[in-house]
């Protein structure tokens, strides 16, 4: 795996006195609401047991040096070919994210070095942009002496979210910050979700990745041409989310799961699925699946698949495998975004 550098300005500044930090962040799935989330509707998601690790350390003069390793290996094009990705493309965020921390919370510039190490497949629909951008922002406002509230975290988020993905929701930043499960409605009302019982939940990769912007811009220009349709889609996800909550609340699997499939069937029909997608969402339901959606922005990158028990999982894991996905077991992670000192 190639290891990523970028570096900002320097001066011949002394050591800097930023103090080591670590700081770890989850990824996410969703699993109702995604691009309608835009449109105002509420989105619930969980964060999962990938993540991606931050360590912040003080270093020579000032600027930030961005040293990172992203699992590009996950990267391929609508075709499956692999993407060879601009390295520039990769950092540039990660780069925006440390900066505007360091201008936020208190705008001396001292000189830090900030090493990223992200284990969640990129552009896969499961969060590694808003992982690794809130694991920097936490990290490097700690290494300078400053707990960020987590309101604080989801705002400068969008410095480098807003630059990779467009307009997003926030819904991928308030997901890896407060980690467990959430409902999610723009411009920031997070309901943490308290479970009857987790959920058993499977993410399959179909190796085909996407750009979020691209799929969030399409999305939302059609619902300017189509407002009567998206009205509808709209009212139909706002009760999809809300009967989701209820039965993760009361740990009704089967209804769950019957919502997760209505909510792909949308999502299909406004154009953010691939014959990819689809064909993995049928075999899983096949393979007796309780319910199964894309999740996240869609045009390739995962499904996600609620099974009866784990025994059901794992058997509906290996048979996702022989249709060529890439299974990963998640679970929930209950922590979201953490900074400690090293
Ligand atoms: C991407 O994970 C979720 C989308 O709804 C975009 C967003 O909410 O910003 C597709």
């Amino acid at each position: 795996m190639p290891r990523l550098h970028s570096r900002s300005e320097e001066s011949s500044r002394p050591i800097s006195d930023a103090s080591p930090v670590f700081a770890r962040a989850p990824g996410k799935i969703i699993l109702a609401g995604e691009h309608f989330v835009v449109l105002g509707a509420p989105a619930v998601a969980m964060a999962i047991n990938l993540y991606s690790q931050v360590n912040v350390t003080p270093k020579n003069g000032s600027g930030v040096d961005i040293d990172a390793d992203i699992p590009l290996r996950f990267l391929a094009g609508r075709d499956r070919n692999p993407v060879v990705p601009d390295p520039r493309q990769l950092l540039h965020p990660l780069q925006l994210a440390a900066e505007a921390t360091v201008k936020q919370v208190g705008g001396i510039d001292r000189g830090l070095r900030v090493n990223v190490e992200c284990k969640i497949p990129v552009a896969a629909g499961l969060g590694s942009s808003a992982s690794t951008t809130v694991a920097i922002i936490s990290a490097v406002a700690r290494s300078m002496g400053t707990k960020l509230s987590k309101k604080e975290i989801f705002k400068l988020a969008f410095v480098p979210e807003n630059f990779l993905h467009g307009k997003p929701s926030g819904v991928d930043q308030a997901t890896c910050i407060y980690g467990g499960m959430i409902q999610f409605t723009r411009p920031f009302t997070v309901t943490p979700i308290r479970l009857e019982k987790r959920p058993v939940i499977l993410a399959c990769d179909t190796g085909i990745h996407h750009a979020t912007r691209a799929l969030v811009g399409a999305v939302v220009q059609k619902s300017r041409r189509e407002k009567i349709r998206f009205q509808e889609h709209i009212a139909k996800v706002k009760d999809i989310s809300g009967g989701v909550v209820k039965a993760l609340k009361i740990g009704d699997d089967e209804d769950l799961g019957v919502l997760m499939y209505e909510n792909h069937q949308i999502l299909r029909s406004i154009g953010v699925s691939h014959p990819k997608l689809d064909h993995l969402v049928d075999v899983a339901r096949h393979a007796g699946a309780l319910g199964a959606k894309l999740t996240g922005a869609g045009g390739g990158g995962c499904i996600i698949v609620l099974s009866r028990s784990i025994r059901d999982r794992d058997r509906i894991s290996r048979v996702l495998r022989r249709e060529g996905g890439t299974p990963y077991k998640v679970s929930m992670d209950t922590r979201g975004v953490e900074p400690q000192p090293t």
